[in-house]
């Protein structure tokens, strides 16, 4: 049992963090995936969110959870291919198509 001066330390702590830590990041922040065999993916909430002006509903929770999980996700490029998931706006008309060898390197960094 945690004693009650250690309790209230830790919720005082989390009452200061808190409020900075919803600053500093937009939405779930940086998300990676890892996928084999090609370069890795980061998607930036940041850039989602503030720049072109999606809300939060536009992705949550229908096309994804926000547990923080991304390897919940069984995502490849057959599935994106067929506008699910990334690929519902990455198609060519809402954003840049996941089937155009121009742009692999435009989500697949290195
Ligand atoms: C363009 C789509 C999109 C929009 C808009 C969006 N999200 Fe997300 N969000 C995602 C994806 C993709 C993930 C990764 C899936 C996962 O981690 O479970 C994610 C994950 C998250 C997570 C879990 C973070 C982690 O570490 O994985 C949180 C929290 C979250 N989003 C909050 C938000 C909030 C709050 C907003 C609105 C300000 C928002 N999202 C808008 C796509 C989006
Ligand atoms: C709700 C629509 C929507 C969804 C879902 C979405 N995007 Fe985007 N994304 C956009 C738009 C719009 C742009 C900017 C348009 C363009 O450049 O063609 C963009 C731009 C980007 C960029 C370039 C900007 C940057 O962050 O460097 C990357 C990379 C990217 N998206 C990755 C992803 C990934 C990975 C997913 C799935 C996990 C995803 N997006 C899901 C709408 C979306
Ligand atoms: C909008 C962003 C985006 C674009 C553009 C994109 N991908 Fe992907 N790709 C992803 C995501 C997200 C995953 C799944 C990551 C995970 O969950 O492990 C993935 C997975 C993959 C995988 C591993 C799974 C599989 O399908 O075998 C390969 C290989 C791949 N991409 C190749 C490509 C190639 C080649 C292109 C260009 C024709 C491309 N990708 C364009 C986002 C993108």
């Amino acid at each position: 049992m945690l004693s009650r001066s250690a309790v209230s330390s830790c919720l005082a702590l989390l009452l200061t963090v808190l409020p900075t830590a919803a600053l500093s990041v937009m939405g779930g922040g940086d998300v990676a995936f890892a996928p084999k065999g090609v370069g890795k993916v980061v998607f930036k909430h940041e850039y989602h969110v503030t720049v072109k002006g999606n809300t939060c509903a536009n992705c949550h929770d229908k096309t994804f959870q926000m547990r923080g999980e991304a390897s919940l996700y069984k995502m490849d490029m057959a599935i994106l291919t067929k506008g699910q998931f990334c690929g519902i706006c990455h198609n060519g008309i809402r954003a840049f198509d996941v089937k155009d060898e121009k742009n692999c390197k435009r989500c697949h960094k290195e």
